[in-house]
């Protein structure tokens, strides 16, 4: 048991950055503020605010959640202050401990090596399968681009086959008798959602500097299509769609925040990015704050905006900012606006993509996972293996995955992870008081406490499905842990020798 609480001593964590054989540093304040933003401002506020307003249908007409109505502003601005909480301990400890696994990396020298495990696995689902969300939303919206311009491409190679399972609409949920069939299997994958994931992973190949420029450009192309909504869509506010206010009362506030957390996840993923840091110090807590309080007034801005252009039941659909816009008339600057949104996915795919790797990293560093996956490429200098097998994983579950579905996923596993980090901020200051805190996260225990129940409660919010996957890939995750990373643990392998 001792052992599988065995924690790693931080000095270590830190002696293990740098150097020749480390990953390189090149970011500064400004890049990881546009890195956060690059993160941050996707598929949630584009996508995923959609179902968080009107509330999700099953294929027979059942309650899959409530939504929030006009009052979804309440929803953000609940989640606002509970990242908030969670962005300060994720500050603390990415400036104290600036290394390359994130949250993993901070489990690891707080809450022990079985717990470190957890989290590493439970990020794949912030991650990775994030990511799948974010393609198939960037699918979405570039379908309505191409239809902007005249194409239209069949529906069966636009739509994963768990989104016509799950449809409540009769229209997609019938493509799965009218889809081409293959061996008695119905054809219905997500091209568009595949393509850009390996478009991606090609573009972080070829190296992290060049990335975050990308990057930066792209945020100022998001920030710029989020005005032109915004701008757009207040000139046809109608005060009547305000009302009811919240049609669901808390129940749809608290079940439209649980899906919409989406928007917000991200913040914390810049933290991945400390080993290429150049003073991470300083320039980490400034990025993951300073970005969050940005994103959140944006949010609610847009959140008033659409809510109040269209009635809220219009807004269960994939790309609910283009059809607010169409339905008041404004269709071109919906194609305009659904450009931005493209474009605004392929920076959050690529901040994910990125952060995905140097966890593998910073896990197989720690003989957790198989050495391969620590390898550095000689030339980039980044984690390339790694690399191109989470762009394979994600292209290919985005083919034939659904949004909602994985949205929730991402949603309960990101949530567990926000709510360990900020335990493991109290757990270290309790063990380690004296250790050097380049950032300290103010009236620590009641703003830990808050943080990690604001975590609990937005769970909560979540249907039962998602508890149940949560559990499972969990399960998976002990069983590997247990066959694998138990016996390869160079920690562990240390200890035995110390003992020996
Ligand atoms: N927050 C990111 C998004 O909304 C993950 O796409």
């Amino acid at each position: 048991m001792s052992q599988l609480l065995q924690r790693k001593p931080i000095a270590e964590l830190i002696g293990e950055t740098g150097g020749a054989q480390g990953l390189k540093r090149s970011l500064g304040a400004g890049d990881l503020i546009m890195l956060a933003i690059g993160a941050v401002i996707g598929a949630g506020i584009f996508g995923a605010i959609g179902t968080a307003a009107a509330g999700q249908l099953g294929p027979n007409g059942e309650a899959i959640r409530q939504g929030a109505g006009p009052a979804l502003v309440f929803s953000f601005l609940l989640l606002g202050a509970a990242c908030a909480l969670a962005g300060l301990c994720y500050a603390e400890l990415a400036a104290m401990i600036p290394q390359a696994g994130s949250a993993y990396a901070y489990s690891y020298a707080t809450l022990g090596e079985l717990v470190a495990w957890i989290i590493g696995w439970d990020l794949i689902l912030e991650y990775a399968v994030g990511n799948v969300a974010v393609a198939i939303s960037w699918g979405d919206y570039f379908n309505t681009l191409l239809r902007g311009f005249g194409v239209s491409v069949p529906e069966w190679l636009t739509t994963g086959y768990r989104t016509a399972l799950l449809s409540a609409d009769p229209k997609i949920h019938g493509l799965i008798a009218s889809a081409p069939h293959v061996a008695g299997l119905p054809l219905l994958i997500h091209v568009p959602a595949f393509s850009i994931v390996m478009l991606i992973t090609w573009l972080l190949l070829r190296g992290a500097r060049e990335s975050a420029t990308a990057n930066n450009i792209m945020v100022i192309i998001k920030l710029i299509a989020l005005s032109i909504f915004v701008a757009v869509g207040a000139t046809h506010l109608h005060p009547e769609n305000f009302r009811p206010f919240a049609p669901k009362g808390f129940t749809g506030i608290h079940q439209g925040a649980a899906i919409v957390f989406f928007a917000y996840i991200g913040f914390d993923a810049i933290s991945t990015a400390a080993e290429e840091t150049k003073n991470p110090q300083r320039d980490l807590p400034i990025g993951i704050l300073g970005g969050l309080a940005i994103c959140t007034v944006i949010y609610i801005i847009v959140g008033a905006v659409l809510t109040g252009m269209v009635p809220y039941k219009e807004l269960a659909v994939a790309d609910p900012l283009a059809r607010a816009l169409e339905l008041a008339g404004f269709q071109a600057v919906g194609w305009v606006v659904a450009l931005g949104a493209a474009v605004s996915m392929s920076a959050v795919l690529l901040v994910f993509q990125y952060g995905q790797p140097r966890i593998f990293f910073a896990m197989a560093r720690d003989g957790l996972l198989p050495k391969w996956a620590a390898k550095i490429h000689p030339r980039t200098r980044i984690p390339s293996t790694t690399t191109l097998l989470t762009g394979v994983f994600v292209a290919l579950w985005a083919l034939i995955g659904d949004a909602a579905e994985t949205y929730d996923l991402t949603n309960i596993g990101t949530l567990f992870a926000f709510m360990l980090v900020s335990v493991g901020v109290l757990v270290l200051r309790y063990k380690e008081p004296d250790r050097p805190r380049p950032f300290k996260v103010p009236f620590v225990w009641p703003v830990c406490g808050l943080s990690a129940a604001g975590c609990l409660f937005i769970m909560y919010g979540l249907p039962g499905t998602a508890w149940e996957r949560f559990g499972v890939w969990l399960v998976i995750g002990l069983v590997l842990y247990f066959t694998y990373g138990f016996t390869h643990s160079k920690l562990r392998a240390g200890v035995q020798r110390a003992h020996t």
